[in-house]
């Protein structure tokens, strides 16, 4: 590994603009995160081209404010890690052409990063003695993928959803009782005071795959739940709903993840993506690993959902491994995961 490599990280896949300073992947200097949260709650949901506009006002300046928290200027910086796909592409292009503008004008190293290989980074971040290979649960807003990370930058995936993604089902689920945007912390508040098994919601299987997730059927299942209760005249227990529902969920996202564990003998589990700060799946994985005897692994909340961090973290060992980026490198929002060498 190479020594002394100080990163700028960039993320603006999605609705928060982030800019973070990291040296050797794991010390963090700082970690500065602007979220449009509060613009996209009036729409119920991200809303691209704002998202966009957005990102253009705010990246100068959290890039800047990245860089007075960790007391380094540009002169500073050994390369720059940005996300390049998957995500929004009117977002992913801001955060793309701000890090090729940095990189021309001090003639210094660029690497395009993969947004899931930084939600899995977040952990190297939070453990600092991580090292691969270990199982990963990765669940986020966009994806639902659980693969084996066989060293830095190489993965197997097992599995991943075939329609929405577990964070889409909570977002979902969440606007269908009124709870509003992002659904998943406020599904995972309302929970605390539910009984999860008031609703018995049904848990989604993949026919012929043993590692692969599908959420439409619950989606579904909790709307024409919401429905009927309404129709009838019924009031509906909303901390009820949420903690049925999320029993489900963390049923088979547990369940698959702790099946992949068994079968490969993995010694270390990992969640990673903005579900893994979800309380009742954290808790859950955390009984499993422990029955099992084996290594729990989960960033904090701040490192689970978009931050610039874990980018910085995912482009050091890529960094490390040489890869680079030309100036042409451009935003590919529906990037796939793959082994980068
Ligand atoms: O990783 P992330 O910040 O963005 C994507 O890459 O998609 O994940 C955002 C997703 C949203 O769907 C949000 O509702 C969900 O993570 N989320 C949660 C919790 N916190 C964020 N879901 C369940 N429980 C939470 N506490
Ligand atoms: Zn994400």
């Amino acid at each position: 590994m190479s020594e002394n490599v100080t990163i700028l990280g960039i993320e603006s896949s999605c609705d928060e603009t982030a800019a973070a300073v990291v040296v050797n992947g794991r010390q963090v200097l700082s970690n500065e995160i602007s979220s449009q949260i509060d613009i996209h709650t009036l729409y119920g949901g991200v809303v691209p081209e704002i998202a966009s506009r957005k990102h253009v006002e705010r990246v100068n300046q959290v890039i800047r404010t990245a860089l007075k928290d960790a007391g380094k200027t540009l002169d500073d910086i050994d390369a720059i890690a940005v996300t390049q796909g998957p995500g929004l592409v009117g977002p992913l292009l801001v955060g793309v052409s701000a890090a090729k503008g940095i990189a021309f004008a001090k003639d210094i190293p660029l690497v395009g990063v993969h947004h899931i290989e930084g939600h899995i980074s977040a952990n190297f971040i939070a453990a600092p003695d991580l090292v691969p290979p270990f199982m990963c649960l990765v669940v986020s807003g966009g994806h639902t993928h659980l693969v084996i990370v066989k060293d830095y930058g190489v993965y197997e995936i097992l599995g991943r959803t075939h329609d929405d993604a577990a964070g889409e089902c909570f977002d979902k689920v969440a606007r269908a009782v009124g709870l509003g945007y992002p659904g998943g912390p406020k599904i995972d508040r309302a929970a605390k005071t539910g009984n999860p098994d008031a609703i018995v919601f049904p848990q989604g299987k993949v026919a012929g795959s043993e590692y692969d997730f599908s959420f439409s059927g619950l989606k579904s299942a909790v709307l024409n739940y919401i429905n009927t209760q309404r129709m009838q005249g019924h009031e509906i227990n909303v901390p009820d709903l949420a903690a049925s529902f999320e029993k489900s969920v963390v049923g088979v996202l547990v369940g698959h993840s702790m099946r992949a564990v068994d079968t490969y003998h993995a010694d270390t589990f990992a969640l990673a993506g903005g579900v893994a700060s979800n309380s009742a799946l954290r808790a859950a994985a955390k009984e499993a690993c422990d029955a099992r005897g084996i290594r729990f692994c989960c960033p904090p909340p701040i490192l689970c959902t978009d931050n610039a961090a874990m980018i910085a973290c995912a482009g050091y060992y890529e960094y490390c491994h040489g890869t680079r980026s030309g100036l042409d490198l451009n935003a590919q929002p529906n990037l796939p995961l793959r082994s980068m060498h």
